[in-house]
């Protein structure tokens, strides 16, 4: 049984396996921890074992090789990555900057290692607002994603200008399609990602990190909810709320590359751990600045 194999597999590695929310629900089930990428990169910082096997994407695995450089980062599949983040290259910030000095560069973690050395401070969809607001420059360069760029823009006086990347999956809700689903459940509750374009925020009950969606579903009076994240977070619901009703915004919010991951590709991981993810120290060490300072926050 693959289930096992993984389990003696671990033991034998001392390895932990972390998985992102939006994994398939079999890897869930085998993850020692699994959450948003903010709980992914505290998760990281702390664990004591030798090997951790990352379940999600690549940035995701890069940001734990960061912050533990002495533990062997392997992901559990091989080429999965977050096409948002490579909307934008280290040699585009670097311009980026150059046509706005003195601004500070805020970073979405879904971005690449070279990107994050060149950032002043990384954010996760969790924490944007906080972060900006730790700021002292009155104007912020926020990249890749314009979509978490423009919702943290509501709660700050900061002049924000957003690079222009985008995450396809959350990118694709339309209005249209919040009111269909709202059609069809009047009583639900609308969750959505901070990714989503503000015309959709604009009609949800609330906007969410994939584990602020956790918490928020557990918390709230509703029995029924609409997700408005991408297609994997409804198994966590659904487990952590047996009462409850979940429907996804979209069938159609698949992230083909967080589908890599499968029980078959974890028990390769853990009995080659291969491929390690290695970032080159020069870049890890600037990178890792930027994000030591969101995690302080
Ligand atoms: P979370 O940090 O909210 O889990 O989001 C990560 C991500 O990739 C969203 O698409
Ligand atoms: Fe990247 Fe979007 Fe996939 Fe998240 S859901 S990993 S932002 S492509």
């Amino acid at each position: 049984m693959l289930a096992d194999d993984i389990l003696r597999l671990k033991r034998e590695r001392n390895a932990v396996i972390l998985a992102h929310n939006y994994q398939p629900g079999e890897v869930q089930k085998v993850a020692d921890l699994r959450g948003d990428s903010l709980e992914l990169s505290r998760a990281a910082a702390r664990e004591e074992a030798e090997v951790l096997v990352f379940c999600g994407v690549d940035f995701m695995a890069e940001t734990a090789a960061i912050l533990s450089p002495d533990k062997r980062v392997v992901m559990a599949a091989a080429g999965a990555g977050c096409p948002m983040a490579h909307m934008i290259t280290a040699q585009q910030l670097r311009e980026f900057k150059a046509q706005n000095p003195g601004a500070a560069v805020v970073c979405y973690v879904n971005s690449s290692a070279e990107v994050k050395a060149e950032s002043d401070i990384c954010c996760t969809s969790a924490n944007g607002v906080e972060v900006v607001a730790s700021l002292s420059e009155e104007t912020v360069l926020f990249v890749p994603d314009r979509n978490l760029g423009r919702y943290v823009a509501r709660f700050t006086d900061k002049r924000i200008i957003t690079w222009d990347g985008y995450c396809y999956v959350h990118d694709r809700y339309t209005p249209e399609d919040v009111r269909r689903a709202c059609a069809l459940h009047p009583e639900a509750e609308v969750l959505v990602h901070p990714e989503c374009r503000p015309e959709v925020i604009d009609l949800a009950d609330g906007v969410y990190s994939t584990s602020g969606m956790a918490r928020r579903a557990k918390e709230s009076p509703a029995r029924e909810f609409i997700i408005g994240t991408e297609v994997g977070m409804n198994y966590r619901l659904k487990e952590d709320n047996p009462g409850k009703e979940f429907y996804p915004l979209s069938e159609r919010a698949v992230c083909v590359d967080m589908k890599k991951t499968s029980l078959a590709t974890v028990r390769a991981a853990l009995e080659t751990t291969e491929p390690r993810v290695v970032v080159p120290q020069r870049i890890a060490d600037r990178a890792r600045v930027a994000i030591e300072r969101m995690l302080a926050i």
